[in-house]
């Protein structure tokens, strides 16, 4: 359709928006407020905050439209969004041919086969992670899974063992992620980085300039092609990928990759606390497909874990770490039929097209049997899109997934998962959906 021919983006009708705001104010969380938007404007809507002003889209054909027939009206990079100043030009925020270049460089390094290869790496960080989990203790999943996710990320696509590094710089990670979620920014565009935030961005290009280095050394003397798992190794081998350059993809990969992996890990024992029957039938698939073994599950055990796969993909369902893609209109469009202006902020919120009841039975219900192979409740393509799509779709969706089966497999192999915090647990919206305050477990061997 053409773009003079659309129709206004609606906004909340000043009645309902004082109900929105009511509903921000209750559950301080904006998630309640897009979900009345949904609710009562429709499945596109303008959010009418100062200075900010997103296109906010919602269900499967808007995602189509937005992750492929119209992606190249609509670039990634909004210049003054702190992302983009600590990311700087990693594959994340960058557009066009440099994009699609470093994809090239980097797809290879995540494709299934190599992933696999990491599977005794992602047993043995979890174990090296609950060796120290007492018996009887109370842990926080939130945070041991963030410990997990990092050591597997560095560990197993950058081949460095991050262990004698995490407690100087769990602060610095934890201020970067800070930086980059939603803050005075939204409202401010511009605003300056606090003191804080900038020692932690010095505090980790610090780290990941000498990881370069070492590893650039390493190769030079040895002569020896890197492997081809090795994300470190084949970006410092590639002409023209300066210092610089690959400190930029490897902040992305590390941001990225690990803060993901913790909030599905974190979300994942969240649900299985609350419904501890699922627990316990993932316990026994668990023992049946691995038994007692202490080595890493080959890949084809993996891959049995069917029930353990549903439940990880209903975790993602109901709560995707990513729950909203951003893009700027490059040229003024039609999207869905309502009218983009040039330079608008455009967001598709998968959060919402995960919930949506038009698409959904039971949208907000727990019941990962709706995704039991063979028998997947029917739900047009784009509607579920925890990894994104198109050319853009998440790098690391598939060492994310198996990532997340083996180390939810060694854990419910091994330990009794109790929930004590349950009611505390809402949503928030940091860089990624976080169960907050945290996932509070009582932990006993099994
Ligand atoms: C459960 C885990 C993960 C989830 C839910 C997730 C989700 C996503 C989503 C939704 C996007 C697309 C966003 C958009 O359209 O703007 C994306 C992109 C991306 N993800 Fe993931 N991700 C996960 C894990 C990972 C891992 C493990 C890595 C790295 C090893 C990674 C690296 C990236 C990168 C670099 C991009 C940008 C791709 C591009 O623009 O070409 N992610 N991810």
């Amino acid at each position: 359709m053409m773009a003079e021919a659309s129709r206004p983006l609606p906004k909340a009708e000043p009645r309902k928006g004082l109900r929105v705001l009511a509903g921000l104010a209750r559950d301080r969380s904006p998630l309640t407020a897009l979900t009345l938007m949904r609710e009562w404007v429709g499945q596109a809507f303008e959010i009418p905050a100062p200075n900010f002003r997103p296109a906010f889209f919602v269900g499967p054909e808007a995602n189509r439209q937005i992750l492929i027939t119209d992606r190249t009206l609509l670039s990634w990079r909004n210049a003054s969004d702190p992302v983009v100043r600590l990311l700087r030009r990693g594959v994340l925020v960058v557009d066009g041919a440099e994009h699609d270049r470093y994809r090239q460089i980097m797809d290879p390094v995540l494709q299934r086969r190599n992933v696999l290869h990491h599977i005794p790496d992602f047993w043995r960080y979890t174990d090296q992670v609950t060796a120290a989990w007492t018996e009887g203790s109370t842990q926080d999943l939130l945070v041991e899974m963030r410990k997990l996710a990092l050591l597997i990320l560095m560990g197993a696509t950058f081949h460095v063992d991050f262990t004698p590094h995490l407690q100087r710089l769990w602060q610095p990670i934890l201020d970067l992620i800070d930086y980059i979620s939603p803050g005075l920014w939204v409202v401010w565009p511009g605003a300056p980085s606090s003191t804080r935030h900038r020692k932690a961005i010095e505090a980790m290009d610090d780290y990941l300039y000498s990881i370069i280095r070492q590893r650039r050394d390493r190769l030079a003397e040895s002569q020896i092609p890197p492997a081809p798992s090795d994300l470190l190794g084949v970006l410092v081998s590639t002409p023209d990928m300066t210092d610089d350059l690959v400190r930029d993809q490897l902040l992305t990969m590390l941001i990225a990759g690990h803060d993901t992996s913790t909030a599905l890990l974190a979300w994942a024992f969240y649900l299985l606390g609350q419904h501890p029957e699922t627990q316990q039938a993932l316990q026994q698939e668990a023992d049946q497909v691995l038994g007692t073994q202490n080595q890493p599950p080959s890949a084809d055990q993996l891959t049995q874990l069917l029930q353990l796969e549903q439940v990880i993909k209903e975790t993602l369902r109901l709560y995707p770490p990513i729950h909203v893609g951003n893009r700027r209109a490059t040229e003024t469009l039609s999207l869905c039929g309502y009218h983009v202006p040039q330079g608008r902020r455009v967001m598709y919120s998968i959060y919402l097209s995960h919930r949506d009841k038009e698409y959904w039975q039971e949208a907000d219900s727990f019941c990962p049997a709706r995704f039991a192979r063979g028998q997947e409740e029917k739900t047009p393509p784009f509607t579920y899109v925890p990894f994104g799509g198109g050319p853009r779709t998440c790098i690391g969706a598939t060492f994310a997934q198996i990532e997340a089966r083996a180390v939810l497999a060694r854990l419910l192999q091994r330990f009794d998962f109790r929930l004590l915090n349950g009611a505390q647990i809402h949503p928030h919206m940091g860089a990624t959906l976080e169960p907050r305050p945290g996932v509070q477990m009582q932990i006993r061997r099994r």
